[in-house]
């Protein structure tokens, strides 16, 4: 007893059980000895010079010396062991010896790149995407790196946006498993291992939903539908620990997201509990000024810090400002302390108050970063990430033994646009790159021929090349097409009114199908496209994104076989850009269109079907998978029951493969109406050929949650559509009734 009270003694003076200060007792000893502008300066992030992810302001000689001074917290694109090095000494000459934080975009992986986020998505994989994500902190930290600004978790239903590569496509709950592993795979074994990076939930929120899918656009929405859709990855990344959080761009119902006291004060410092820091997102407090909600960036300043933005990334609105402000009584210095505090809280855990080099070493950065392991992962990751989309009279998987292939299109030969965009780390070497046309003649037999035209630039508008690739297909035995969007094409600021394949290449496609030759195309894109005609015409289609450093292996070990492809579409794919936004799980309309010839009075287009070219969740295989029928362990359940669904699936084809089992629901009635479908769960199974699979699931009334009107969230009592099936469109149904 006695030695309790002598340990809760300890600890009243701000020790810890062991004797030892605890971070927050050493955060206030600091804080107390701070003046007023070095805790503004702990609140404030530059750009450094060599890049920039955003409209630049810094003046060199300025940044340099203000860090020298205290003023600067944090830099963002500044990398390498050495460069993080000189910076962090800056840092140490200023009075407290406070160290830099270092921010960059690790957005899909980092010297070695994985496919972009999309794309990861696609292979609905969560081992492989949390690991993908501790390969790009291990990589990244040995960089110099503390923080990066992953993973974006907005749910996004507008391919229009460019920004629809960076997340996890249309769907809430897949997109908050996915945003979870990242987390887990940037954080690793926890902040202060040498190998974990603080991740960042972003951009919080709603900047995927921005009008017309326009970046930086306006979003409004009723707050239901913001608490259901969009918000649920944001609240599941800070109850799981995610260091810190971005602002969006995107106004919310009139009020910009950096400024907004509903999302960032009430419920996420608030109600979630949120114990990190919130930084803006690039000049996003200075932007409130163009956008109308304030008047200079002093206001811009004030109403920012009030609402809960703690670091200005890039607006120079909080150092100009915040002391003014505080001495002129406008906002109370317990704001300034309270960023300070959440700044320095993960400063502490990062280790950096005891050695702030620990993370800038030159060994490790040769070591640890473009090695084999990582690159033989990143292979395996972009073959898993593809989506096969057609394979008539199966077609694929080539044969290593055909005599003549020909590879055809703008991107057979590119190097770097197999990164894709996001990626910021690798501007110098292109060589690293195993390109498509690499990639495809490793793998054929040595007695087989491997033809290439380029056919076209991605943003050609006259067809001079085409002569050329016509007649390399008509010497070839199966035509390889590599088409889609050029690499830069989309990404932040790249939202696009006409998805389509850019430049002159559905022509060219056209060109080259009338040799009547067997074409199989692959599809280069960071989101989805439309292509009717050859979604109608060409007999095999693989949806092949951008798959980073061995994109051609990749792309080579799916086209012969070595992996069967399993991946998945994270995003409905539209038929025309005229039915954006098209997404699953839409609500169903006083009169729903039954079919796609009945369009009298009905909530229909009278030009177009309703449904997608490629629905949610779709994804072929060189295999078949035959799904059994359904198991319920009941088909009447009341209160806290749980149900079980058991399902036996086949795999009646002739390869080996993985299937992702796809588990929704629909409240068939409820106090607001409910979607259609729900995803509520899934699983990638591996069945070997003539093998069958049980998978099972269960649901819990947690999974029958919503917001109603009020913003409660609960269950009704009622009936449910149960479904299982390969993807949201070919489901299977079994209606229960769960009474409360
Ligand atoms: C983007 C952020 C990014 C930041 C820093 C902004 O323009 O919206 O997602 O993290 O720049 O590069």
């Amino acid at each position: 007893m006695k030695r309790v009270y002598f340990l809760l003694a300890i600890t009243a003076f701000g020790m810890n059980a062991f004797g030892q200060k605890t971070i927050d007792q050493k955060v206030s000893e600091l804080l107390s000895k701070m003046t007023l502008e070095e805790k503004v300066g702990q609140l404030v992030q530059y750009s450094g010079f060599e890049y920039a992810t955003g409209p630049q302001n810094s003046n060199s000689a300025n940044v340099l010396n203000e860090i020298k001074q205290g003023k600067v917290g944090s830099m963002l694109n500044v990398a390498g062991a050495g460069e993080t090095r000189k910076f962090q000494e800056l840092a140490l000459q200023s009075r407290l010896r406070i160290p830099l934080l270092f921010g960059q975009d690790v957005i899909h992986g980092y010297r070695t790149t994985f496919p972009v986020n999309l794309g990861q998505a696609a292979s609905w994989d969560l081992g492989l995407i949390e690991k993908s994500e501790r390969i790009a902190a291990t990589e990244a930290s040995a960089y110099g790196i503390h923080w990066t600004f992953a993973p974006m978790v907005d749910v996004a239903r507008d391919p229009r946006w460019g920004r629809v590569m960076e997340g996890s496509g249309e769907d809430t709950y897949l997109g908050t498993q996915i945003g979870l592993a990242r987390i887990r795979g940037f954080q690793g074994k926890g902040l202060g291992n040498l190998d974990a990076i603080m991740a960042c939930a972003k951009h919080f929120a709603a900047y995927g939903a921005a009008v017309g899918g326009r970046d930086y656009n306006s979003v409004d929405m009723s707050l239901r539908q913001l608490n259901e859709t969009y918000l649920p990855p944001f609240k599941a990344a800070a109850e799981a620990g995610v260091a810190t959080f971005m602002n969006s761009f995107n106004d919310i119902n009139g009020i910009p997201a950096t400024a907004n006291k509903y999302i960032l004060r009430d419920l996420l410092k608030g109600k979630w509990n949120f114990k990190g820091f919130v930084v803006s997102d690039w000049g996003s407090i200075g932007e409130m000024v163009p956008h109308g909600y304030a008047k200079d960036n002093k206001e811009a300043a004030e109403k920012a810090i009030l609402a809960g933005s703690d670091m200005d990334m890039e607006s120079r609105a909080y150092m100009a400002e915040l002391p003014k402000l505080v001495q002129e009584g406008k906002v109370d210095p317990k704001f300034i302390d309270d960023a300070a505090r959440r700044i320095l809280v993960k400063k502490f855990e990062m280790g950096l108050f005891d050695d702030p080099y620990r993370f800038s070493n030159e060994k490790r950065q040769k070591e640890q970063t473009n090695n084999q392991e990582n690159r033989k992962f990143g292979r395996e990751f972009g073959s898993k990430s593809i989506v096969l989309l057609k394979n008539e009279k199966n077609i694929l998987p080539l044969s290593r033994s055909t005599k003549t292939i020909a590879l055809i299109g703008p991107f057979g030969k590119e190097t770097s646009a197999n990164h894709g965009f996001w990626s910021v780390a690798f501007k110098d070497d292109s060589q690293r790159i195993v390109t498509q046309f690499d990639g495809i003649k490793n793998q054929l037999d040595k007695n087989s021929t491997l033809l290439y035209a380029k056919g076209a630039n991605v943003d050609d508008q006259d067809g001079s090349m085409f002569a050329e690739a016509v007649e390399t297909a008509k010497k070839a035995d199966v035509v390889i097409m590599t088409l889609g969007e050029g690499h830069a094409m989309s990404g932040e600021a790249k939202s696009r009114s006409n998805i389509h394949f850019s430049g002159v290449q559905e022509e060219l496609l056209k060109e080259v199908a009338k040799t009547g030759k067997p074409i199989v195309l692959m599809i280069n894109a960071g989101r989805p496209l439309v292509f009717d005609w050859a979604a109608d015409n060409i007999p095999a289609i693989m949806y092949t994104w951008w798959l980073g450093t061995e994109a051609g292996n990749s792309i080579a070990d799916v086209l012969f076989g070595t992996v069967n492809p399993g991946g998945k579409l994270p995003m409905t794919f539209p038929r025309t850009e005229g039915q954006i936004p098209v997404y699953y799980n839409h609500y169903n309309t006083g009169r729903p269109a039954k079919n796609n010839t009945d369009r009298n009075y009905v909530s229909a287009y009278i030009d177009l079907d309703n449904d997608p070219k490629f629905p949610f969740g779709y994804g072929l295989s060189y295999t078949q998978f035959k799904y059994a029928d359904m198991n319920l362990s009941s088909l009447n359940l009341k209160g806290n029951q749980t149900l079980k669904i058991g399902i036996n699936i086949t795999n009646s084809g002739n390869y080996d493969g993985e299937e992702v089992v796809q588990l929704y629901i629909r409240d068939l009635f409820g106090k607001v109406v409910r979607p259609v479908k729900e995803l509520k769960g899934f699983q990638k199974v591996f069945i070997k050929k003539g093998e069958t699979k049980t998978v099972s699931f269960t649901l819990t009334p947690e999974d029958l949650k919503f917001y109603d009107d009020e913003l409660n969230f609960d269950w009704e009592g009622g009936e449910f559509d149960i479904m299982v099936g390969t993807n949201s469109q070919d489901v299977q149904t079994k209606r229960i009734n769960w009474l409360k």
